[in-house]
Formats: structure tokens, C-alpha cells, sequence
């Protein structure tokens, strides 16, 4: 049996916008950087199989969390393992298995860390047989990027680059970030992520865009060049609204915010009025994702306090 595991991550400036007009799959119309959580991950196992064709069931396994992939959802994940097994000259037909160490239902797209661990599993496969040499973290992220374009940047740790040149790993001197997911609803997105990327096309905020994240991006790199951490929080909360004003305004118009997403927010808006902000931002979803630094630990406490109300994911740093 093989196996690999993989980290999801959150974007801090987000990819939403696919080229439609690239054949190549899932090239971004602009560019992003994500932060690495690694204790939001996926498994996915590999095994011999007598069958006909390839196959995917839930991984049953101490510690992991058995995933509920929709018809779609394992027609993807079978879509992309049988472009891996071409890429590397792979035959048979193969068993895959996987499972996340967050619960299924707490709507975090997961798709980011498990399309990453397929393909580093698949990768460890084609070295058991020796149909490859060693592979670079940018190449393997590329490959990665076919499957699903957020799961490039989880073959990195801490930040990660996704632009025209390809996936890299930046800021290794910026600060390391602890994260809280505030779960606020816990149903299937009822527009996926890939039709979000096509439907924002026809938001008239569209124009500009790519304009507004290459001011943003080079902000960020600036704030966390200068440890500048408010404006660095300024940045990132204007990114998420943007996108979301994006589904708000495309033709027709979706949402994913909800009463409790407006609460949370009003509420952190309010609690952090006086001081320096934590990351906050969000994905194409209900839930926030808070990210705090090093010396916010008691507003990282107060927070949870006045969020009792909600599930907290909380990472923990020992
Ligand atoms: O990789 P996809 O196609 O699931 O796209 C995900 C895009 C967002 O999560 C909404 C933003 C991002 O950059 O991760």
C-alpha cells in the first residue's frame, strides 16, 4: 500500500477567475498567495486492485475523518489519478482511499489538501515501480494544479506564490500564523468553486480585477517584508470582500455569506475596533478563517470567548 498526506491551505490573495480561453486546465486569470494550515489535512492510499477500473472509497483509518464525495466529487478525484498514471506511464487499475483529520460536513472546501495528496501518493507510486527520478515541489505542484488550481499551493509550507511563472514558496522570514476556522455553516456549497471561477467573468467588478490584486499582492509582500501587520490585515480584508462583491454581482448573482457570517464579522469589526487586527478572510463559503500573529494570543482568547456561541476549529501550536 502507498500513502501520502497533505496540508489545505487559505488564500490570502485568492485565485478566482479561470481563463476560459487556455485549453491547458485550471490557469488562473490572476495571481495568489496562500498561507499553509497544516493541521487541516487529507490522506489518500493507493492499492492494487483486481478490478476493471480504478476505484474510490472512504479511507477507514484511526485518526482520520472518512470523506462523503459526491458522484461528481469522486469522478474528479478518478479524473485526475488516470491523468497522474498517463503523466507517469502508470498501468493497472488501483484502489484509491482517502480521508481528512477535519470533519466532512464543517464546509471547508477540502479539495485543496486531498487533490495534493493524490497526487503526491500517485507520485510515490511511480517511484515504487521506477517509472520517475526525483521530482521538484514546483513541478509536482503544477501537476497538482490539474486536478484542483488551490491544490498547488498546498505542496508548500507556510506562504505560497502562485503566478504566471508557476507555484513557489515565499516569505520564509514572514511570521508564522496561528489559524481559527469559525464554522458557520456546514452544508454543500450550492455553487461549486469551478462554477464560481467561470460566473464571476460576467460581474461587471470583473473589470479591474486584475489590476486590484497585483496593488494588493505587492502591498502584502511590502507589509510582511516591514512586519507592517495592520496593513497587512487591511489588505486581506479587502481581498475577500472583493471576491464575494464578485459572486454578489455576477449573472446571475450567488452568496455565500449568511446572517451568522454577517454577525461574526460585525462582531469582529467591533471587538478589534481599538486594536491591531488578526487576519480575516474567507473562502468561497459561509466560514472565517482567522489567522493570528505572534503577541495576539490574549485577542485570539477574547475572540473564542465571544464567539462561544459558533464551532471554532482552532489550530494548535505547541
Ligand atoms: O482550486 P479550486 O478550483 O477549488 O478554487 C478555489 C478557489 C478559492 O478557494 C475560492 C480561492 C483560493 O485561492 O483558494
Amino acid at each position: 500500500m502507498i500513502f501520502a498526506e497533505a496540508p489545505s491551505n487559505i488564500a490570502l490573495i485568492k485565485y478566482m477567475g479561470k481563463n476560459p480561453e487556455v485549453s491547458d486546465t485550471n490557469r488562473p486569470t490572476n495571481a495568489s498567495l496562500s498561507y499553509t494550515l497544516d493541521h487541516l489535512r487529507s490522506r489518500v492510499e493507493i492499492q492494487n486492485s483486481s478490478a476493471e477500473s480504478d476505484s474510490w472509497q472512504a479511507l477507514q483509518s484511526p485518526g482520520w475523518l472518512p470523506i462523503e464525495l459526491s458522484e461528481k466529487g469522486r469522478e474528479k478525484f478518478l479524473k485526475h489519478f488516470q491523468f497522474l498514471k498517463k503523466h507517469w506511464g502508470i498501468h493497472g487499475c488501483f484502489q484509491l482511499s482517502s480521508a481528512n483529520n477535519f470533519p466532512a460536513g464543517a464546509g471547508i472546501a477540502s479539495s485543496a489538501s486531498s487533490f495534493a495528496a493524490l497526487t503526491l501518493a500517485t507520485y510515490e507510486l511511480a517511484k515504487s515501480l521506477n517509472l520517475t527520478a526525483d521530482v521538484s515541489r514546483s513541478e509536482l505542484a503544477d501537476l497538482s494544479r490539474r486536478g484542483s488550481g488551490s491544490s498547488g499551493r498546498s505542496l508548500f509550507s507556510g506562504y505560497c506564490l502562485w503566478d504566471a511563472e508557476g507555484f513557489q514558496q515565499v516569505g520564509q522570514e514572514w511570521p508564522q500564523l496561528m489559524h481559527d476556522l469559525i464554522v458557520l455553516d456546514e452544508e454543500h456549497k450550492s455553487v461549486s468553486s469551478s462554477e464560481a471561477h467561470l460566473r464571476i467573468l460576467t460581474s461587471s467588478q470583473f473589470a479591474g480585477r486584475i489590476d486590484r490584486v497585483d496593488a494588493r499582492l505587492k502591498k502584502l509582500f511590502e507589509a510582511f517584508n516591514q512586519a507592517d501587520i495592520s496593513s497587512g490585515a487591511q489588505v486581506v480584508w479587502d481581498e475577500f470582500w472583493d471576491m464575494h462583491t464578485l459572486f454578489h454581482t455576477s449573472q446571475p448573482p450567488f452568496f455565500y455569506m449568511n446572517e451568522n457570517t454577517m454577525k461574526v464579522l460585525r462582531l469582529i469589526q467591533i471587538e478589534c475596533s481599538q486594536l491591531t487586527w488578526p487576519l480575516v478572510t474567507m473562502d468561497a463559503g459561509a466560514n472565517i478563517h482567522i489567522l493570528y500573529f505572534k503577541g495576539q494570543e490574549n485577542l485570539r482568547k477574547h475572540l473564542h470567548k465571544c464567539l462561544s456561541e459558533f464551532k471554532i476549529i482552532s489550530e494548535v501550536i505547541s
